[in-house]
C-alpha cells in the first residue's frame, strides 16, 4: 500500500449560511478563536504526514493563497518593530515552495466534481479529503488515525459518527454491514442526503475521506444526484462492488463549523483547550451562569 501523501481540500463553496460575514470573506477563513478553520484542517493534514496541499478552490477566495504564502509588507513591519514570536508564527504557516497547488473548480457542481478537479493533480495514488468545515478535536489527528486503518481495508474509507435521527437528512448516510463495535464499520450502501424517514442507519459521514484513485473514474461520468449535484457518497455506492468503503469511527469530538452553533461550541471548547485562554473562558463561562 502507499503511503497518504496528498490531500485535496475543496474550498470552492460559497458559504451562504454564514451570510453577511461571507460577503467578501472566504468562509474557510471564519475563525475558530485566532485561527481560520482552513488551517486546522491543514494543520491536521501536516501532523498526519500529508507532504502535498492541493487546494480545489473558486472565485473569490483569494485570502487563502495569501493566508499560507508570506507577506512581505507584514514580515517588514513586524522585523521592524522586533516581534520576533509573531514573526515566526506567520513565517510558519508558509508551505514550502512546490508543496501546494491551486486549482479552480469553475462552476458549483458538488463535492464530487470538486474533488474530480484535482484528478490530474492526485494522479493514481491514494489520497485525503479534508473538508475544513468539520473540526476536530482529538489526541492524535483524525486523518492519521483513519491512516494507520487505511492500510488493511483500502478502497473508499470515511470518518464517521453517530448523528440524532432527525440529523440524518444532512449527511451521507451508511448502510451497515454486521455491528457497531468495531472503530472500522465496513458499508453495504450508502445514501447522500436520505429522508428521515429513509435513512438506513444513523451513521453519518464527516468531512475526512481517504479514497482510491480509481474513484475519478466513476466521477468522470458526472451523475447527478442529492440536489441535482455530482456526490461523493454516490460514488461510494456504486464502486462498492469493487472497492469496499469503511467508515472509521475515530476518537475525539467533532464541530459542525458549517452552522452558527457548531463554530460557537468550537470557539468555547478549543478555548478551554488552550493554556492561554482556559482559565479566562471559564470565569466568562461562570460569571453568565450565574447572570442566567
Ligand atoms: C458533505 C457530504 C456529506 C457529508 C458532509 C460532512 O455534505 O456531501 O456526505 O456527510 O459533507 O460534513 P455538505 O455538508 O457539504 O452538504
Amino acid at each position: 500500500m502507499r503511503k497518504i501523501k496528498k490531500a485535496v481540500f475543496p474550498v470552492a463553496g460559497l458559504g451562504t449560511r454564514f451570510l453577511p460575514a461571507t460577503k467578501s470573506m472566504p468562509k474557510e477563513m471564519l475563525t475558530v478563536i485566532d485561527k481560520p478553520l482552513i488551517y486546522y484542517a491543514v494543520e491536521e493534514a501536516k501532523k498526519s504526514g500529508i507532504e502535498e496541499f492541493i487546494f480545489v478552490t473558486g472565485r473569490g477566495k483569494e485570502a487563502i493563497e495569501d493566508f499560507f504564502d508570506y507577506s512581505y509588507e507584514l514580515n517588514a513591519m513586524l522585523e521592524r518593530r522586533g516581534k520576533k514570536e509573531d514573526l515566526d508564527l506567520v513565517n510558519a504557516l508558509v508551505l514550502d515552495p512546490g508543496q501546494v497547488v491551486y486549482t479552480r473548480q469553475q462552476e458549483p457542481l458538488g463535492l464530487g466534481h470538486a474533488i474530480w478537479c484535482a484528478r490530474h493533480l492526485v494522479n493514481d495514488e491514494p489520497f485525503a479529503v479534508l473538508l475544513a468545515d468539520d473540526l476536530i478535536l482529538s489526541d492524535v489527528p483524525c486523518l492519521k488515525q483513519m491512516m494507520s486503518h487505511y492500510e488493511s481495508v483500502g478502497g473508499n474509507m470515511a470518518a464517521v459518527t453517530n448523528v440524532p435521527k432527525e440529523a440524518t437528512s444532512g449527511y451521507g448516510i451508511l448502510d451497515i454491514e454486521g455491528a457497531l463495535d468495531n472503530p472500522l464499520v465496513k458499508a453495504k450502501g450508502l445514501v447522500e442526503k436520505p429522508t428521515v424517514e429513509d435513512a438506513p442507519s444513523t451513521l453519518a459521514i464527516l468531512g475526512r475521506y481517504i479514497l482510491s484513485p480509481d474513484i475519478f473514474e466513476e466521477l468522470e461520468k458526472k451523475r447527478k444526484g442529492a440536489g441535482g449535484e455530482v456526490q461523493i457518497t454516490d460514488a461510494f455506492q456504486r464502486m462498492l462492488s469493487t472497492h469496499p468503503f469503511h467508515g472509521y469511527q475515530f476518537e475525539g469530538e467533532r464541530f459542525d463549523c458549517g452552522t452558527r452553533e457548531g463554530l460557537l461550541q468550537a470557539n468555547i471548547a478549543f478555548s478551554l483547550e488552550r493554556d492561554d485562554l482556559r482559565e479566562v473562558t471559564l470565569k466568562i463561562m461562570r460569571k453568565l451562569a450565574k447572570e442566567l
